[in-house]
């Protein structure tokens, strides 16, 4: 334990942490989510669920991780030893397999945008979607290209983790995620000041409250969790390469916001060159695959800022990618004994086999046929909608009920010079949060049984 690996600097944590935060959930998922629920009522709804649910579970994850100083199946064991509140370590590495499985074969997407518009392919699309949908639609479901480019970016991935926690993770996310951030700004200025573009900002901030259902409050839900990378050990793992000097509290309030920041910038990027060319908010996950490739030729310079765009969206991919895919890495290392390099390279395999299985069943091969849904889709809503929510909600629980509120403070509180913590305060956001994981979770299953649901 003793060797373990450590961040090179606070800065370099607080990075890696919203680079895990900050991906396709924030750019592709949340403006086709919003675009199809009801706009600002779904964005109320999940950024009451960041701040009342996903909080107290980011330090709950960072405090966890530190003070064990391992990944999550043995950061459980522990502290709880000889109990099954290891299975909460073990559903985060499942959710960790499941989740990257499907996120490739979107990053792969992402790759082959870049380069789609890097050649100017756009601009026989400007302005027909019917044509840019036909493209979108006759790439993904096709047998091999989109898996040979999910395989490049799983390549991506794995070539980062194998360089380990500083060389790797650290350093690449210290690049990209400024990169980021100006690509952003420089994209919502863009958006903006096109004509119509401040509809923007009505559509995603303006509640209609009558679009909102019971299965899209649980979708805002799950999305907080996705979004946050939560659930699933991300930040215990990452929480795990941490010294005592970490201030948890404010690390975790910085990668909230920026997680939050980009969302919405990402949204109104987005939405303000979608209302200025008078295209479809709610196209669903094509939004930005179908959309915005017909609407960047109309615009000056349309195809720099379509590949600045696609580019930006690897580079998010990316560093969720690297988180998850350390999830696993990290488990096979503490727990097995294995060398990083060949835990990375079997694991990160064996997720891009599955993940081919994912990109096939779009079209060309699809083993859940027979439940009507394609195995990307089972794999996503069985992520976020579940394993994810019910992996955080016990989270809270373990701090509440087994490691104990007053143990969990007393690690927090290293690397603080305000010491102020009152138990009562913590104890109940962390009951508070738990019983809204809980509440959505049976209102879902209510509404699925009886087509009923208490609210929504
Ligand atoms: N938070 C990432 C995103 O928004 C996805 C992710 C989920 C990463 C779970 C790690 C763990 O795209």
């Amino acid at each position: 334990m003793q060797n373990r690996e450590q961040w090179g600097s606070k800065l370099g944590f607080i990075l890696a942490a919203s680079g895990s935060a900050v991906g396709l959930g924030n750019i592709w998922k949340y403006p086709h989510m919003a675009g199809e629920n009801g706009g600002g009522a779904f964005t109320i709804v999940y950024l009451i669920c960041i701040l009342v649910v996903g909080l107290p579970i980011v330090i709950a994850e960072f405090v966890i991780g530190r003070k064990t100083q391992l990944s999550p199946v043995g950061a459980f064991e522990t502290v709880a030893p000889k109990s099954n509140w290891k299975w909460v370590g073990m559903l985060g590495v499942a959710s960790a397999f499941v989740i990257l499985s499907f996120y490739g074969v979107v990053g792969g997407w992402t790759l082959k945008y870049t380069l789609i518009s890097l050649t100017g392919g756009f601009s026989q699309l400007a302005g027909d979607p019917e044509t840019s949908g036909t493209l979108f639609d006759s790439f993904i479901k096709g047998a091999l290209a989109p898996i040979l480019w999910q395989i490049v970016f799983m390549g991506f991935t794995i070539f980062v983790i194998v360089q380990g926690v500083k060389g790797g993770i650290e350093k690449w996310t210290k690049i990209m995620m400024p990169a980021i951030l100006v690509i952003l700004v420089v994209l919502m200025i863009r958006g903006l000041t096109l004509p119509n573009g401040t509809q923007a900002l009505d559509f995603l901030f303006k509640p209609k409250f009558e679009d909102l259902t019971a299965s899209s409050i649980v979708l805002a839900l799950g999305h907080s969790f996705f979004t946050l990378s939560l659930g699933m050990g991300t930040m215990i793992t990452y929480g795990s390469y941490l010294r005592k000097d970490q201030n948890l509290l404010s690390s975790a309030l910085w990668i909230i916001f920026l997680d939050t920041l980009i969302a919405m910038m990402a949204g109104v990027a987005i939405f303000a060159t979608v209302f200025a060319m008078g295209a479809d908010p709610g196209a669903g996950p094509g939004l930005i695959f179908v959309v915005l490739p017909t609407i960047f030729p109309k615009i000056v310079g349309g195809a720099i800022w379509g590949t600045l765009f696609f580019f930006l969206l690897f580079m998010a991919a990316l560093t969720s990618a690297i988180s998850i895919l350390e999830v696993i890495t990290a488990y096979f290392i503490d727990e097995k004994g294995w060398g990083r390099e060949k835990a990375t390279i079997i694991f990160g395999s064996v997720v891009t086999v599955v993940g081919a299985f994912c990109s096939l069943s779009m079209g060309a091969f699809n083993i859940t046929s027979f439940m009507d849904i394609s195995f990307f889709d089972v794999l996503d809503y069985l992520s976020s909608k579940y394993m994810l929510p019910i992996g955080g909600m016990l989270t809270a629980l373990f701090v509440l009920y087994r490691w104990g509120v007053p143990n969990f403070i007393t690690e927090m509180v290293l690397g603080m010079d305000d010491h102020n913590i009152n138990p009562a305060v913590v104890r109940i956001l962390f009951m508070v949060s738990a019983a809204v994981v809980g509440f959505i979770l049976l209102n879902e299953i209510i509404a699925t049984i009886t087509g009923t649901p208490i609210i929504g």
